[in-house]
């Protein structure tokens, strides 16, 4: 299963959800996840990431361990996106600021 992690908070550029070919990226107001019950690990939205905030669950840095509960979590009640759009407003400022958890918008 891949993972969406810390980094696609308050920039979600959505390059990722064109390149997935079982559409299992779920959107909230300032992030995505991925259902893991329908990833099928096929690697193609890792390098799409502008971000860089997509990792294999098997080579998740230890520091987000917590986005895999998270991702299962939230693509429960967040609904499918499979279009891309434009990212967030502040994406560029966002990009790279570390430890975002705390403005993530459920
Ligand atoms: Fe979709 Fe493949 Fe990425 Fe899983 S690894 S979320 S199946 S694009
Ligand atoms: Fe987020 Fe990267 Fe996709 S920032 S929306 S995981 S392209």
């Amino acid at each position: 299963t891949f993972v969406v992690t810390d980094n696609c908070i308050r920039c979600k550029y959505t390059d990722c959800v064109e390149v997935c070919p079982v559409d299992c990226f779920h959107e909230g107001p300032n992030f995505l996840v991925i259902d893991p019950e329908e990833c099928i690990d096929c690697t193609l939205c890792e390098p799409e990431c502008p971000a860089k905030a997509i990792f294999s669950e098997d080579d998740l840095p230890e520091e987000f361990r917590d986005f895999v509960a998270l991702n299962a979590e939230l693509a429960q009640q967040w609904p499918v996106i499979t279009e891309r759009k434009d990212p967030l407003p502040d994406a560029q400022e966002w990009d790279g600021v570390s430890n975002k958890l705390p403005h993530l918008v459920r």
